[in-house]
């Protein structure tokens, strides 16, 4: 028996990285997954393939989720596919996400707030919406990150977005009370995101960083992996963390705690 037998659950931006990650470990749990992505190709499909290996129902969705009418066409597809939503994880991100300060136009901006809050409020609220229909409560997961606790050089419009999901999970919290609904973030420190080697792809973790880089400034001494990540949304995402609600959970290997101390 998994912890998230018979569930539904969506996840963006997942044919890679953590949301790969989540998409895997959400399987192994019992949960049909559901993977989103605005690419759609050869490691999309093994995605899926690698979550039905998992005896449990696999299924693409691609599509831009930055716009509201993006993303709801994915969940469209999504309740086409699997008939309800039970769990949703706003994960999707595009690649150049530091930019100088003087270097920030309003076309980046935009494409910043479009995707990292535009998307995931309005995913959220789609996906509310459908869990309030089917009556039996649900989770949604945004995924946040330590750049919403510390400004660190050149990150302020991602950062600036990230912080946006914080309230705006406590926002989700308090208007769906009554419902069975929580919603909250993942802040994560430095996960590695590559895929795993294709002659052994069947795991939920690609290379880590190399160590060297966090030994001296992180309690952990080592980057993150998908995994790390994963475990986190699974707490808040199946019995184990729904007394949970608004919340954001730092899951950084202590980097924020040694950023605090260094000051
Ligand atoms: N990797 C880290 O160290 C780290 C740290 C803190 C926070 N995060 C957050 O975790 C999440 C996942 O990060 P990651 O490093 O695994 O990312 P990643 O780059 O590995 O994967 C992101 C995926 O989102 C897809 N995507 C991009 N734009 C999209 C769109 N408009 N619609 C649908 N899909 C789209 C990409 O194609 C890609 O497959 C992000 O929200 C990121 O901000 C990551």
């Amino acid at each position: 028996m998994g912890l998230l037998d018979g569930k539904k659950a969506l996840i963006t931006g997942a044919r890679k990285g953590i949301g790969r990650g989540i998409a895997l470990t959400l399987a192994n749990e019992g949960a049909d997954v559901g993977v989103n992505d605005i690419v759609d190709d050869e490691t999309s499909q093994r995605a899926v393939e690698l979550i039905e290996k998992r005896g449990v129902k696999g299924s693409f969705h691609a599509g831009d989720v930055s716009t509201v009418a993006g993303i709801n066409a994915v969940i469209d597809s999504f309740l086409e596919e699997h008939g309800q939503i039970d769990i949703l994880v706003n994960n999707a991100i595009f690649p150049d996400q530091s930019r100088p300060l003087f270097d920030t136009d309003e076309a980046y901006w935009d494409r910043m707030m479009d995707l990292s809050l535009k998307g995931y409020f309005f995913g959220s609220q789609r996906a509310a919406k459908e869990m309030i229909s089917q009556g039996s409560g649900g989770s949604i997961v945004c995924l946040s990150s330590v750049h919403s606790y510390v400004a660190i050089e050149e990150w302020t419009a991602y950062g600036t977005a990230k912080a946006g999901l914080k309230r705006m999970v406590k926002g989700f919290a308090i208007d769906l009370k009554g419902h069975n609904i929580n919603a909250n973030c993942i802040a994560p420190g430095a996960i590695s995101n590559v895929l795993p080697s294709e002659d052994d792809d069947d795991v939920i973790d690609g290379a880590p960083h190399d160590p060297s880089r966090f030994t001296d400034r992180l309690p952990a001494a080592k980057g993150g992996l998908p995994s790390d990540i994963a475990n986190a949304v699974l707490y808040l995402t199946s019995e184990l963390g729904q007394y949970v609600n608004g919340e954001t959970i730092l899951v950084d290997g202590g980097m924020i705690a040694t950023k605090v101390m260094d000051n």
